[in-house]
């Protein structure tokens, strides 16, 4: 066994040290020695003395060499063949005891299973594959010839018949545990006959790694109450621990071989990755499972796991929102979705230039202009384009104007639906194609009333058309969506102006959208802007609620967590968005962000102490805590942080130079 174990480590001598070995003078490549008290102790002194040892031997020139001081570059090393790779990478102690191995300052112990529960349901390993500290675990499967078993079976079941039989005939109380499994026996006998069951042998092996003696033995402890919990008989495999060793190191040895009878049924509960439900075959990855190292794999667009295509994302400010929405934009894009982010710090311009995209930047002297009375100029059966419109320029200039009467409300109406008739525009779709009216058409109507509730609107209006709002919303619409990666910045506009072109900008986009179905995903960063006014607030959630049906997965992201979750149509969003996630939370949030999201006690604290991009990714029904990773060439276009800008700068005015 021992020599096994050496092997597996690569502590077996290497030709050129068992020569260097064999030379009295020359201290030894590799050595083992048994120690008295039947402790193997195994200790090998690589790479310095057996190179030199080598070297010193090749040629009169290197006679003087072990006056050098001792330093080898590991590569440098293999490069000259003075070492194989596994000499280089060998431990440098392996100590083996009668309970535990030491390599290095590592202090290892196996286990194994012997006892099983008699029922499990699936997951039922969870526990310790989640264990909080590492372990390593192995099952071993072997399949079972299906003849054999049965006949064994048929063997056992005639046995524990005759033993009931007997047990009647004697007037003895039948033993109810002969009652149970003869019941299990002829239940498997029938699944094996029926071939709806096969048949296998299971070992299960763990391997707990320590720092030092008493860790061990409290995490030895640990394991054991767990498996107990789970009624899993584990037991310590005393005088193997190499055996157990090399059992749960990936070499797919079985050296324990302590196997126990399973149908296909049992075997597929053991199936240790259960938060798999948040790894499916498809979709991008969002981050990494830190519980169990599994990849959080998700195709927010597959109907058939998600009622709908929506996320939103809360964190406190800084905690990695728009990192995890752009990496997520970029590996949607990669799949041949459309992207379209709406932008209000500026944030996405590096990624949009690095994917080749187009970034539309509104303030009043920027060339892109956007119509709000533009209709989508397509045609749905039940649903007309036109009072649609209305609706939404409805809540636009309630926005825009504050609180308005419900006189002035009639009066807005009906002046909308004039403004539309004065360019021959009216509930017959076939006119809904032609140019449609600006905000000054709108003005002209309401002071040609002549009323002063409509002198009141227009004045309200004003200063979008001439005053200083104006030169934004009040012209044709000259932008388009015609790339597959389109970011609408609005960092130049006013704080107080901000939702309001938010709304004008989502609202045409939304046109845009229903016109041509295509897999897209809409980002709204920083959606509390929206939710500062009741009605954009109840456009954004109209949005939320109809995108599914136009292939769109709308996202929100939210720092002012608080204000969104006050809101009803704040839990609205989020109770109609599948895919949630939450990254680090303030202590003044967490209560509210704790109830609507149902998190436990141990949630609530990890998202209290999370790091910048870890959190909890809720998917459906499942959730699962998440990392967040990106590649380094990924980092490069998400990451906003000053240091990294400045860097990248720099990085680029070198290369300026150079050429
Ligand atoms: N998963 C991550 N890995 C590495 N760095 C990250 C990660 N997430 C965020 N960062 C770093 O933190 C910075 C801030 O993150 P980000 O801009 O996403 O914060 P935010 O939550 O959107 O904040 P705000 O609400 O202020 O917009 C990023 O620019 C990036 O450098
Ligand atoms: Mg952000």
């Amino acid at each position: 066994m021992a020599i096994d174990l050496i092997k597996a480590l690569g502590l077996n001598k290497t030709k050129k040290q068992t020569e260097v070995a064999k030379a009295p003078a020359q201290p030894a490549g590799a050595s083992a020695q048994i120690q008295p008290h039947g402790t193997n102790v195994i200790t090998t002194q690589v790479a310095d003395n057996a190179s030199q040892s080598v070297t010193s031997t090749s040629s009169e020139e290197t006679k003087y060499e072990h006056y050098k001081p001792n330093f080898f570059d590991p590569v440098d090393v293999i490069k000259k063949k003075m070492l194989d790779v596994v000499d280089t990478i060998a431990p440098d102690i392996v100590e083996v005891n009668y309970d535990h191995l030491r390599i290095n300052d590592v202090f290892i112990r196996s286990l194994f299973v012997s006892g099983y529960p008699r029922f499990v349901s699936p997951g039922w390993l969870e526990q310790i594959i989640n264990f909080d500290s590492s372990l390593d675990i192995s099952f071993f499967i072997y399949p079972i010839e299906g003849k054999g078993v049965l006949d064994d079976l048929l063997h056992k079941i005639a046995e524990m018949e005759a033993e009931i039989e007997t047990d009647i005939e004697r007037g003895k109380i039948i033993n109810p545990s002969t009652k149970a499994k003869l019941e299990d026996a002829r239940l498997l006998q029938e699944e094996l006959v029926k071939g709806a069951e096969h048949f296998f042998e299971f070992a299960f092996y763990i391997t707990v790694r320590a720092v030092d003696l008493e860790q061990l033995n409290y995490l030895t402890k640990q394991v054991e109450s767990t498996l107990g919990a789970l009624l899993v008989g584990a037991k310590v495999a005393y005088l193997d621990m190499e055996s157990g060793f090399l059992s749960t190191a990936p070499f797919g040895l079985d050296r324990i071989s302590i196997t126990r009878n399973m149908d296909t049924t049992s075997l597929a509960t053991t199936f240790p990755l259960t938060s798999a439900e948040l790894s499916s075959d498809e979709g991008v990855l969002y981050g990494i499972n830190p519980q169990n190292g599994s990849f959080i794999i998700f195709d927010r667009f597959n109907g058939k796991a998600l009622e709908n295509g929506n996320m939103s994302v809360f964190a406190t400010s800084g905690a990695g929102k728009s990192y995890f929405v752009k990496l997520e934009s970029l590996r949607y894009l990669s799949l041949g979705s459309e992207i379209i982010i709406i932008d209000p710090e500026a944030e996405y311009k590096a990624l949009s230039d690095a994917v080749g995209g187009q970034y539309i930047s509104f303030s009043f002297n920027s060339p892109s202009k956007i119509n709000p009375f533009d209709l989508s100029q397509i045609y749905e059966e039940g649903e007309n384009q036109l009072n649609l419109k209305i609706l939404s320029l409805h809540s636009l200039f309630k926005v825009i104007m504050g609180d308005i009467t419900p006189i002035q409300e009639a009066l807005l109406d009906r002046a909308i639906v004039e403004t539309y008739r004065g360019k021959g525009i009216t509930q017959d779709p076939v006119t809904q194609t032609k140019e449609p009216p600006l905000l000054e058409d709108l003005y002209k109507t309401l002071a040609g009333k002549e009323t002063p509730e409509s002198a009141d609107l227009a004045a309200r209006i004003e200063k979008f058309v001439r005053g200083s709002f104006a030169g934004i919303f009040d012209q044709q619409s000259n932008v388009d969506i015609d790339n597959p990666f389109t970011v609408f910045s609005v960092k130049e506009m006013q704080d107080a102006l901000r939702p309001v072109a938010m709304f004008v900008i989502l609202d045409f986009i939304w046109t845009r959208v229903k016109r041509d179905l295509k897999q897209r995903i809409l980002v709204v960063d920083e959606a509390w802007h929206m939710m500062r006014y009741a009605d954009s607030a109840q456009f954004l959630w109209s949005i939320v609620k109809r995108a599914r049906k136009y292939y769109l997965g709308l996202t929100t992201i939210t720092q002012d967590v608080e204000d969104f979750l006050a809101q009803d149509i704040g839990k609205s969003i989020v109770t109609n968005s599948a895919l949630r996630v939450l990254l680090k939370q303030s202590p003044a949030a967490i209560d509210t962000v704790g109830d609507v999201f149902y998190l436990s006690q141990g949630e609530r604290q990890l998202l209290l102490s999370a790091n910048v991009g870890e959190g909890i990714f809720f998917a459906g029904n499942n959730h699962a805590p998440v990392y967040i990773v990106a590649s380094p060439e990924e980092h490069k276009f998400v990451t906003t942080k000053p240091q990294d800008v400045i860097a990248q700068e720099q990085a680029r005015k070198q290369i300026k130079i150079n050429s």
